[in-house]
């Protein structure tokens, strides 16, 4: 039944995004031979393929009540989430796709006031949405940018940590954001996917949602991004955080 209801509200966030998603398929800009379209594909995908995945619709601002379902930390075990990604006082750390900000006002304390979190997302309504919290809890350490579907706009080797938390799968444009990513670790310095886990057909989530750990790597460990494998933690319900490292040349 709770899976039902998941799927419902899930499959309706999906659907208000669809008119985002019908623009992005008409972009002119996607020119990269890395990206072919399929007339027959996922519905709840948007067409477009790479490294023989369908990437999903992006979730639009009218799915922040999903994100904040109580249900989500037993779900999704937000608490050992944070703590596997080992923060430290004085971390810089980018949250991209931030959303409306579940994960990086868990992370804001984490970090202190030293360190801070670049929350990043390409919606206006979730930046604006977290800047309300961070003015009512008077969280000072969290700087929030508007990026783009092929950049998070981070500056060139600033960042220890950078994580994205049921984000990537929706990347319009992977393969520049991973470029763009990476560019702005430290050497170093670590990205960290949390992606459903797609080896799990009892992860009730939609396929396109999903990745394996295999994909990941696939996607995550070409050349030109200078990125080497670190560790899969593997102690979530439904997804698994596969870390990266930055290499030092
Ligand atoms: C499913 S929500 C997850 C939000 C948040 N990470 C959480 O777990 O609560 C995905 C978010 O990624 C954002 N997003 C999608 N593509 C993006 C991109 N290229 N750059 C930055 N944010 C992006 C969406 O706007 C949306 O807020």
């Amino acid at each position: 039944m709770k899976t039902t209801i998941t799927f419902a509200i899930l499959s309706s966030v999906l659907v208000a995004s669809l008119a985002q998603a019908e623009d992005a398929k008409k972009s002119k800009d996607d020119d990269n031979p890395r990206y072919t379209r399929r007339a027959i594909h996922d519905r709840n995908g948007i067409g477009k393929f790479y490294l023989g995945r369908e990437i999903a619709h992006v979730m639009g601002y009218q799915g922040i009540p999903w994100l904040e379902r109580p249900e989500r930390e037993k779900e999704e075990g937000l608490k050992k989430m944070v703590e596997s990604f080992k923060l430290k006082p004085g971390m810089v750390v980018a949250d991209i796709g931030a959303g409306s900000g579940v994960i990086t006002l868990r992370m804001a304390k984490q970090v202190g006031a030293k360190g801070k979190i670049i929350a990043v997302d390409v919606q206006q309504q979730m930046l604006d949405a977290l800047n309300r919290k961070l003015k009512r809890q008077e969280i000072k350490n969290v700087e929030l940018v508007k990026g783009t579907q092929k950049s998070p706009k981070l500056k060139p080797n600033s960042v220890d940590l950078i994580i994205m938390v049921d984000v990537y799968h929706e990347f319009e444009f992977p393969y520049e954001m991973t470029i763009e990513m990476a560019k702005s670790l430290k050497p170093g310095g670590r990205i960290c996917f949390v992606e459903y886990r797609m080896e799990d057909p009892a992860v009730p989530i939609k396929l396109v949602h999903k990745m394996s750990e295999k994909q990941v790597k696939k996607e995550a460990l070409q050349k030109e991004f200078h990125l080497k494998f670190k560790e899969t933690v593997d102690v979530l319900p439904w997804q698994h955080m596969v870390f990266f490292e930055r290499k030092k040349f």
